[in-house]
């Protein structure tokens, strides 16, 4: 099997899982359960997923531990998903080549559709402890994976990247922003599988480090696809940055100078991987991705 085929059967192989754990769409919070799998089901690159199952696989986790895990962070992603694109943060109508929660479910719906979906994560993630019955792994993922998406991760990030729209940046804001809102979740996707497998403390620092640079360069490569990309190959709206006056590396940099950051970024981050020669694949060919 060549990458694209490895990278394919993977992705589907992770996407089956995450889907198991989607709430049945009933009673009188159907239309909830609804908006929620309407998000989740769309075509999502599923790379957290993918990344944890295979942090959960380098360190030899056997088993179904990883699983409630995978789920809780493609959801907690795809929160952070539904709420960038409303009309109070970056105002976009497509996602995953589908028009926005805004735009079908109305507004209210899309906000607590967000809320909803990140207490699910949640909910979904503590099912791990019927899985494992001394509880220490799961414990510990679980304060990873909370840390990773709040105040000190995600949020924190999306929170400083609103709040100066329109405002020039120092190198060292925009790092700070590009580290938490999204290196965050990566670090801790990559973190909790090593963790759920029983890997070393140290080991698990090197996922942090790794994810932190992938991150970095998986931004910096969205940013540049905000420019040079298509709204039907990304399935989201091109010059959102600039519709926001954001400023970002390739506001800062230029194009040329943003993707040798980023191509800096991806061979650090391949350094840390040595072993995994399917990590050191994945993050070459996310340098060239064209969604
Ligand atoms: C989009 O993430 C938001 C960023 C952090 C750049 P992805 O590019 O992983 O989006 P999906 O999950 O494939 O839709
Ligand atoms: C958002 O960055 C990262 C998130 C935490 C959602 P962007 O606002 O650039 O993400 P896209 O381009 O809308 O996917
Ligand atoms: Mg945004
Ligand atoms: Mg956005
Ligand atoms: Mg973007």
């Amino acid at each position: 099997m060549n990458f694209k085929e490895t990278l394919q059967k993977k992705t589907k192989e992770a996407e089956e899982i995450v889907l198991q754990y989607l709430p049945k769409e009933e009673g009188f919070a159907a239309q909830m359960a609804q908006a929620l799998n309407y998000n989740m089901t769309a075509p999502g690159k599923r790379l957290r997923p993918v990344l944890m199952m295979e942090a959960y696989r380098m360190y030899q986790g056997e088993g179904t531990l990883v699983h409630p895990f995978m789920a809780a962070m493609e959801m907690i992603h795809t929160h952070s998903l539904i709420h960038d694109d409303l009309p109070a943060l970056d105002n976009d109508d497509y996602r995953r080549g589908r028009k926005t929660t805004h735009k079908v479910y109305g507004e209210a719906m899309a906000v607590l559709c967000g809320d909803t979906l990140l207490n699910y994560a949640y909910e979904t993630a503590f099912l791990a402890f019927d899985m494992d019955r001394e509880g220490k792994r799961t414990a510990r993922a679980l304060q990873i994976l909370g840390k990773k998406a709040g105040l000190y991760g995600m949020l924190g990030g999306q929170s400083v990247d609103v709040m100066n729209d329109g405002k020039p940046l120092s190198r060292q804001m925009l790092d700070y922003i590009y580290e938490n809102k999204t290196s965050a979740l990566i670090e801790g996707s990559l973190m909790i599988g090593a963790v759920l497998a029983n890997a070393s403390a140290e080991e698990v620092d090197r996922m942090e480090q790794a994810g932190r640079y992938l991150g970095l360069a998986f931004q910096i490569q969205d940013d540049i696809l905000d420019v040079t990309g298509t709204k039907e190959e990304l399935g989201k709206p091109i010059r959102s940055d600039e519709k926001n006056e954001k400023t970002t590396y390739v506001s800062l940099e230029g194009i040329e100078k943003a993707r040798e950051e980023a191509e800096k970024l991806t061979g650090k981050a391949q350094k840390l991987l040595t072993g995994n020669h399917f990590l050191q694949e994945l993050l070459a060919y996310l340098m060239n991705r064209k969604k």
